[in-house]
């Protein structure tokens, strides 16, 4: 299966990206952690992507494209992917169709979790992240069992230098402007699933499956 989630920073697409990847059986693939991979192993493009994320702008096209290109190839992606915080620009959805349609593919679901702005604001002023497993806790609707370390592999949690409240205005401008548009792109294509990411977790979770056609007993 072939699934994108969209929606704006904070909205919970790596929270529930991870969950339903997991169900699925199909690589999660989310470009802005393979950009902090590359940050973290000081490679070429890590050094050339990190003033875009610090500001909290987008990366390029072509490096986001080039990126995700290579990632698609990798043998697990080949029958299914769930696509996290790509596309973000008309362009890359369009270059996602062609790379799909080359393949004989197409999309089967975008889910758009649909969160207010103050909502956002406070997910993200309070998430930490584990920087070895990508894992997200929030200081208050989902902290950690043991303060400031990772749940999964013990790790010390860290902020995102981008969660700052001024960058966070940034990534959100950025987002209607340029990641909004993208809403009516795949409703035209019949593609869309609007849900309600404001509510708790696990109501998100059980909506997403639903929008699929998955039943609770199928995960
Ligand atoms: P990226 O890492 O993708 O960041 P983002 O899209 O801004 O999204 P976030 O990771 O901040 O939020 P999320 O929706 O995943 O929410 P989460 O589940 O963590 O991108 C970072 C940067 O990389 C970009 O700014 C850009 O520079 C670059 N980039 C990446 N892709 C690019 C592209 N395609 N093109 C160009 N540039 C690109 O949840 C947030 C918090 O809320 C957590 O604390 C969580 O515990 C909590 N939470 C989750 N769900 C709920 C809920 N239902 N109720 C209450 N709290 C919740």
């Amino acid at each position: 299966m072939f699934v994108i989630l969209l929606g704006p920073p904070g909205a919970g697409k790596g929270t529930q990206a991870r969950l339903l990847a997991e169900s699925l059986g199909v690589p999660r693939i989310s470009t802005g952690d393979l950009f902090r991979e590359e940050m973290a192993s000081g490679s070429a493009l890590g050094r050339s992507v990190a003033a875009y994320m610090d500001a909290g702008q987008f990366v390029p096209d072509e490096t986001t494209i080039a990126l995700l290109q290579r990632r698609l190839r990798a043998a697990d992606a080949r029958d299914g992917h769930v696509l996290d915080g790509f596309p973000r620009t008309v362009r890359q959805a369009e270059e996602l169709d062609r790379i799909l349609a080359r393949r004989g593919q197409h999309l089967d679901r975008v889910i758009d979790l649909n969160v207010d702005t103050e909502a956002l604001v406070e997910r993200l002023a309070g998430r930490s992240m584990c920087p070895s497993c990508q894992t997200t806790y929030h200081d208050r609707i989902a902290p950690p069992r043991r303060q400031g370390l990772c749940d999964r592999c013990g790790a010390t949690l860290v902020r995102r230098v981008d969660d700052q409240p001024e960058t966070v205005r940034t990534r959100l401008r950025m987002y209607h402007e340029n990641t909004e548009p993208l809403i009516t792109y795949y409703d035209e294509a019949g593609v869309l699933s609007i849900i309600d990411g404001g509510q708790p977790p696990e109501g998100v979770t059980r909506d997403m499956f639903a929008a699929l056609g998955m039943t609770k007993g199928s995960f």
